[in-house]
């Protein structure tokens, strides 16, 4: 039997970087062009190609969709070389295809990687989400909570009236309720219309990005996504899946999940080291978008390790073609 070698996530992660790159380089030209699909679809090519020439024997465990509605990144594709470690891919070639087709903040190209058999394969369906960010105990604030709630615990935490606290929600029907509960403490809220990554990662940077917490239901992927970034930057998130219809809970059943209504933390969306690299496609808090200059093109990528808690910022400049 042939035994796959470690997971040198040191080596691994620059190349996880140009996957990552590639993406965001890749989905330059339709910034503020009105396509999302288009896009998404460069996004996807480039995410793909770059991908397949990492020396890794890799799994897409989150990614575009299942087989039959993806014909690219699909969950369960095998990607790279086949000559290396076997590790579990999340991706989200482009997290925020309406953001950049409208040319609005933080739309990122996401990946992260870990070694095989240690993200969540989380099904496509919506995930409640709770985050905030690093240096607070354990459960300071839990899904179980009223939303009220937490931000009172999470206040109480940081010795703060809960007037102090802004948390990032997606602006939806679906959350009004929240919204209103959220408004009744006194806290501020930062609505935005898509990119919940982005959202909860604002969690782990307070001072620069001005949110304490991050709620409410999105795509359960990007949860997944959002639990491997706050590994390597800090910060705790819980999820719960949410189910709609019987289809929905048919694929939990496909993903392996039987108790529908767990609560999952963190490190157990991500239970081993894991690396996460991101690139701003548009302009936003956390990074910068795809700079356009005449014959050059400037993208800034985020590449974390949770092992060393490493967060490397890398600029990359390449001829425009
Ligand atoms: P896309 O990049 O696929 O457009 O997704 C963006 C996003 O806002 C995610 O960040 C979020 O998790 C999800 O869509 C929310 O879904 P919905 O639009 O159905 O509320």
């Amino acid at each position: 039997m042939s035994v796959s070698p470690e997971f040198h996530d040191r080596l691994l992660s620059l190349g996880l970087a140009r996957v990552s790159e590639a993406a965001a380089l890749a989905s330059a030209d339709f910034v503020g062009r009105g396509d999302e699909k288009a896009a998404d679809q460069a996004a996807v090519n480039a995410m793909r190609t770059q991908l397949n020439m990492l020396d890794i024997e890799g799994v897409v465990v989150i990614g575009e969709g299942e087989r039959d509605e993806a014909p690219m990144l699909y969950i369960g594709e095998e990607v790279g070389t086949g000559s290396g470690p076997a590790v579990d891919i999340a991706l989200d070639p482009l997290e925020g295809t309406t953001l950049t087709a409208k040319d609005m903040p933080n739309a990122l190209t996401v990946i992260a990687m870990a070694p095989r058999g240690t993200l969540l394969h989380a099904p496509d369906v919506y995930m409640d989400k709770l985050a905030i960010g690093p240096g607070f105990a354990p459960d300071t604030v839990t899904l179980d909570m009223e939303p009220a709630e937490r931000v009172r615990a999470l206040a109480r935490a940081k010795g703060w009236p809960a007037e102090e606290i802004t948390v990032c929600i997606l602006e939806r029907p679906r959350h009004e309720d929240l919204i209103r509960e959220v408004r009744s403490t006194g806290a501020a809220i930062r609505l935005i219309t898509d990119g919940d990554v982005a959202g909860v990662m604002h969690c782990a940077e307070p001072d620069l990005t001005g949110i304490d917490m991050y709620m409410g239901s999105g795509g359960a992927p990007e949860g997944v996504l959002a639990a491997a970034a706050l590994k390597c930057m800090g910060g705790q998130i819980q999820g719960r899946l949410m189910f709609r219809n019987d289809d929905e809970r048919g694929r939990a059943a496909k993903a392996g999940i039987t108790d529908l209504h767990r609560i999952y933390t963190r490190d157990e969306m991500v239970t081993a080291d894991v690396i996460f690299a991101a690139t701003g496609v548009t302009d936003g808090s956390i990074l910068p978008g795809i700079r356009r200059e005449p014959n050059w093109l400037t993208t800034e990528t985020l590449l974390m390790r949770s092992k060393t808690g490493s967060v490397r910022r890398m600029t990359y400049r390449t001829p425009a073609k």
